[in-house]
């Protein structure tokens, strides 16, 4: 059972360190049953988790209603839900995040999630351009002052889109991917946002399931899973993919990091806990298919620090992963420890 929890920015909420990922409950992952589907978000709420993220087209609003489901039978505390809106623009072009289209986009999610107002609202990995565009943040403002959302933040590709979003006062998060094989956030970014009081949401932590340890040379995935179908970017970002790192670059990186895995513990389990090691995380979010990966995700709160030795071998483990990266190659350097 968890009980740690971590302030969420300026918003006064408190949230536990491991959150749930709400992503693969969705689509874009293969298949995932109704039933699977609503078993791990409830073993989340179980182990003690308070934070889900989602987004209005995981699944075309599938992931957002599941949650609304299990959230009308749950009889625990209220988790907070955030949400995402922007990706349902085509072509996804910055002059799409028009106060009109995000007002529709926020409608669409309340339905979806059976609520009057929504806790948090992400922009979805918005092109550049749409953080240079003030009016954008001034058509949340408006969203918070008529009461359909609590909160607004970005979900980000590139630490300068974080550094550019957290400028605007109204901003009260930013998501953005950090695990072993992306550390740079942890440079100038959680910096800034520790002095800003933002709150930051780690996704992709397992880079796609590699951090588990489970995946292999030889993996196949179905056709359905961004993992067969976005392996090079095809579809969307190729940094949400196994986190940008080439496929065999990563499984490398993965045989040395098991050396470092303490007896009793998950590699799953060891790759959250690395996260947590960084203050200015507020929420880690890792993705679950059924009941036992949820399980085995929330556990690694309970994990003691890891020592200073520990965190010094993992980055060395990790740098052909930097290296190679595929994904900005400016994002996956590390900082010096
Ligand atoms: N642009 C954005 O804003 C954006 C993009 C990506 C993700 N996200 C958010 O971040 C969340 C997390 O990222 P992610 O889901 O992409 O990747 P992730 O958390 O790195 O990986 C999740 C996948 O790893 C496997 N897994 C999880 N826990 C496991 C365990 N304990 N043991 C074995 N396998 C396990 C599962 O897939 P298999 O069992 O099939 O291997 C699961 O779907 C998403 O759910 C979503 O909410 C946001």
């Amino acid at each position: 059972m968890m009980d740690a929890a971590r302030p969420f920015g300026r918003t006064g909420w408190k949230v536990s360190e491991i959150g749930f990922g709400a992503w693969a409950i969705g689509g874009s992952w293969g298949e995932v049953s109704e039933s699977d589907a609503r078993d791990a978000l409830f073993a989340a709420l179980e182990a003690g988790t308070t934070f889900i993220d989602t987004a209005d087209v995981y699944g075309d609003g599938r992931s957002e209603r599941i949650i609304r489901e299990v959230l009308r039978e749950w009889r625990g505390p209220r988790p907070i839900v955030a949400t995402k809106a922007g990706r349902r623009l085509a072509p996804h072009v910055a002059e799409g995040y028009s106060r009109e289209n995000l007002a529709a986009f926020v409608d669409r999610s309340r339905a979806n999630l059976g609520v009057d107002t929504l806790d948090l609202v992400q922009l979805h990995c918005p092109p550049t351009g749409v953080y240079y565009r003030p009016e954008v943040f001034e058509a949340l403002d408006g969203l918070v002052a008529a009461g359909k959302i609590r909160h607004y933040g970005v979900s980000v590709e590139k630490v300068e889109e974080a550094l550019k979003a957290i400028e605007y006062p109204g901003v009260a998060s930013v998501q953005i991917i950090y695990n072993l094989f992306r550390q740079r956030p942890q440079e100038l970014f959680f910096r800034e946002a520790q002095a800003r009081q933002v709150g930051v949401i780690v996704r992709v932590p397992l880079a796609s399931g590699l951090l588990t340890g489970k995946l292999r040379r030889d993996s196949r995935f179905a056709a359905d899973d961004h993992r067969h179908f976005n392996r090079h970017g095809e579809a969307f970002d190729v940094g949400e993919t196994f986190a940008g790192v080439p496929y065999e670059v990563a499984i490398d990186a993965v045989e040395e990091l098991r050396a470092l895995v303490p007896r009793d513990t998950t590699m799953a389990a060891f790759a959250l806990r690395w996260i947590l090691m960084a203050d200015a995380v507020s929420v880690v979010i890792p993705g679950a298919k059924n009941r036992s990966q949820a399980l085995a995700n929330a556990m690694a709160g309970d994990l003691p620090p890891l020592s200073v030795e520990t965190m010094r071998a993992a980055r060395s483990s990790c740098a052909m992963c930097w290296a190679a990266s595929n994904h900005f190659p400016e994002c996956n350097r590390p900082a010096p420890l």
